[in-house]
């Protein structure tokens, strides 16, 4: 039976200001907008709701609510009903023009809050959607224009800001510390939008509110667990940004890692983002810094896709001259506690592949004396498959019993997709994230030393291929990746098997 899914019940008594900084960005404008507006669409906003866009290029009020509402979609709210509510949504949004440095831009934006705030009290979101090395310039301007406040009387102030957070653990403890001298931890939301998606926020229901998986999740049933994210894009004018990071900063040493940690995590003490957090850190620390004989590190040459012509990594517009930064990586991670001693965690994350998909895959042991040994020959062992997107789901490879005479056994799934059993809209990780920075929960959010964790992993292997200047290897563009990605995985005897 399809259920519905469902609405929280939350405050919305108390006026809020929602400030988008960088607000004629592709992030502001395909994601952050369309999120208010969807939570707006759900009675999710407060009554009393204003949203500034600030950004450098001059803009008036029209012109910005024209760019706004060009993505805006009707998905909770079809029909005519829907165009009442964009009204009704975009007379809410103002737009205005600074520098993001200038204390006394943010002044003018301090004005024409007070100015549209009725009640003194009002509480404010500012939502860093720009390039992180203008974070510290805008904090101060704001900091400056005295917008940052701690204080419930006057109303909270609350930052969020988007990886990367940094390069490597130097540069992300110098950027946080910077920070800090502005808007403390408490008021800081780090996103990793990953963690805003359905599937992923699912994963500690499914492992704690579920008897069954607990008692076989760890290293006595367990063989490996794979986590494998691959686009089946190019750069799509993004490589000024990209070359400069690379797939591990972009990709593995945040939304892999987190996927990892909650794999990997005990149960916290309850659901306070305490410790939901402490346990995802606890985590993240028993993982031994990669080294870079456990990883392969690979770059898209050219290659066909879908019946289209791709060219490589090196000829993209703005790619530097014999750039030597990773498409493709992938790599064995070694938890080194009680319950995961031994058992590899390998990832892999991948640009110019041969599809965009992102999943968990936990593979379980064989069966100890199976008396089907002969017939189940070949078969692979039970495999849990958590598939995140694109089609949002969770398998269970099972053996079973093909009906007929005699005994033959197959592979077979037990299949849960989220299109067939649940009816409604699945929200954007956006939706939920934006929605916890306004409720003040940070559960989803990175905590301060998450990020010291998570960049310790990656930061000694990061430096040693930067100093060793590693050349990449070559895979062609809608391929599976390198080789050498394959071999690595049946070093442990896995393979990187991508069917439903
Ligand atoms: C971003 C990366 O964080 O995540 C991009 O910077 C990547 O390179 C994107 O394409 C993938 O997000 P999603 O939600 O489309 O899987």
């Amino acid at each position: 039976m399809m259920k519905l899914n469902s609405t929280p019940d939350i405050d919305r008594s108390h006026p809020l200001a929602v400030v988008v900084i960088g607000a004629s960005g592709d992030l502001a404008l395909k994601k952050i907008f369309p999120a208010l507006f969807a939570l707006y669409c759900q009675n999710l906003l407060p009554e009393q709701f204003h949203i500034v866009g600030f950004a450098r290029s001059g803009m008036s009020n029209d012109d910005f609510r024209q760019r706004v509402e060009e993505k805006l979609t009707c998905r909770y709210v079809p029909g005519e009903k829907c165009d009442e509510l964009m009204k009704d949504f975009l007379a809410n949004c103002t737009y205005m023009s600074g520098n993001y440095d200038s204390a006394e831009s943010f002044r003018k934006l301090h004005a024409e809050l007070e100015h549209i705030e009725t009640d003194a009290s009002a509480n404010h979101v500012f939502y860093m959607a720009i390039p992180p090395f203008l974070f510290l310039d805008v904090a101060h301007a704001l900091h400056g224009a005295e917008l940052v406040s701690e204080c419930s009387v006057r109303g909270w102030s609350r930052v969020v800001i988007e990886k990367p957070f940094g390069s490597d653990r130097a540069s992300s403890d110098a950027l946080t510390k910077s920070m800090l001298q502005v808007f403390s931890e408490d008021q800081t939301y780090r996103i990793d939008h990953y963690l805003g998606k359905e599937v992923i926020q699912n994963l500690l229901v499914l492992r704690f509110a579920n008897l069954i998986f607990d008692p076989i999740w760890n290293r006595n049933h367990i063989q490996n667990v794979r986590i494998s994210w691959t686009e089946n894009l190019s750069l799509q004018g993004r490589a000024g940004y990209f070359d400069q990071y690379g797939i591990i900063r972009d990709v593995m040493q945040n939304h892999l890692l987190q996927m990892v940690a909650l794999v990997a995590m005990e149960q916290p003490v309850s659901l306070h983002s305490t410790y939901v957090r402490d346990e995802k850190v606890k985590a993240l620390r028993a993982i031994a810094p990669l080294s870079i004989d456990d990883m392969v590190v690979a770059q898209y040459g050219s290659g066909s896709s879908g019946g289209r012509q791709y060219t490589g990594y090196l000829e993209e517009e703005g790619t530097p001259e014999g750039s030597i930064t990773p498409t493709f990586t992938a790599a064995v991670l070694k938890v080194n506690n009680r319950r995961w001693d031994g058992v590899p965690f390998l990832i892999r994350a991948g640009k110019g592949m041969s599809d965009s998909k992102t999943e968990i895959r936990i593979r379980f042991r064989g069966v100890p004396g199976n008396i089907f040994a002969e017939a189940a020959k070949g078969l692979p062992q039970n495999e849990l498959v958590i598939t995140v997107q694109p089609d949002a789901g969770i398998s269970f490879r099972i053996v079973n019993r093909v009906p007929g005479l005699g005994i033959r056994l197959d592979e077979t799934e037990l299949d849960l997709r989220y299109s067939s059993a649940f009816e409604g809209v699945m929200p954007d990780a956006y939706e939920s994230l934006i929605l916890d920075v306004i409720q003040g929960d940070k559960s989803l959010f990175i905590r301060a030393d998450e990020l010291e964790a998570a960049w310790d992993i990656f930061t000694p292997a990061l430096h040693e291929l930067e100093a060793k200047h590693v050349v990449p290897e070559t895979y062609a563009f809608g391929s599976q990746g390198p080789d050498a990605a394959t071999a690595l995985a049946g070093r442990f005897g896995a393979i990187w098997r991508t069917d439903t």
